[in-house]
């Protein structure tokens, strides 16, 4: 089971969720699921509004599946993805800690979630 608590000035106080093992829903999902505001819009990686930053409890042993394509030119376009992260991603699979919170399903892993509650600010 993962703990995702999101953080924001929105939130007071931060709000956790206790996400299910083998949930496949992307963190924007989860908020919205939750009743937790995040901005968004296109809910395809296309906008930016929902970008996040992840905090992992325990960074030694962060669990990801792979950028998208779209996610990985979103986040360089934005400078939130630098050269050195991006070969962390693709080559031994370590996700950056700047994400589309549409894109973004969390594992088995305590995460915390920040962002401005402005569209695209993390
Ligand atoms: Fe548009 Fe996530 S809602 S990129």
């Amino acid at each position: 089971m993962a703990n995702v608590t999101f953080s924001s000035p929105m939130l007071h106080p931060s709000k956790t969720i206790y996400a299910v093992a083998g949930d496949t829903h992307t963190v924007l999902a989860l908020a919205l699921a939750n009743h937790i505001p995040i901005p968004f819009d296109c809910r395809d990686g296309n906008c930016a509004s929902c970008l996040i930053k992840v905090t992992y409890a325990d960074p030694a042993n962060r669990k990801a599946i792979a950028l998208t394509e779209k996610e990985k030119t979103k986040l360089r376009e934005l400078g939130k993805l630098t050269a050195a992260e991006l070969e962390d991603a693709e080559v031994r699979d370590l996700p950056p800690h700047y994400r589309l919170a549409c894109q973004f399903i969390v594992r088995d892993e305590d995460v915390t979630i920040s962002y401005t509650g402005e569209p695209g600010g993390a």
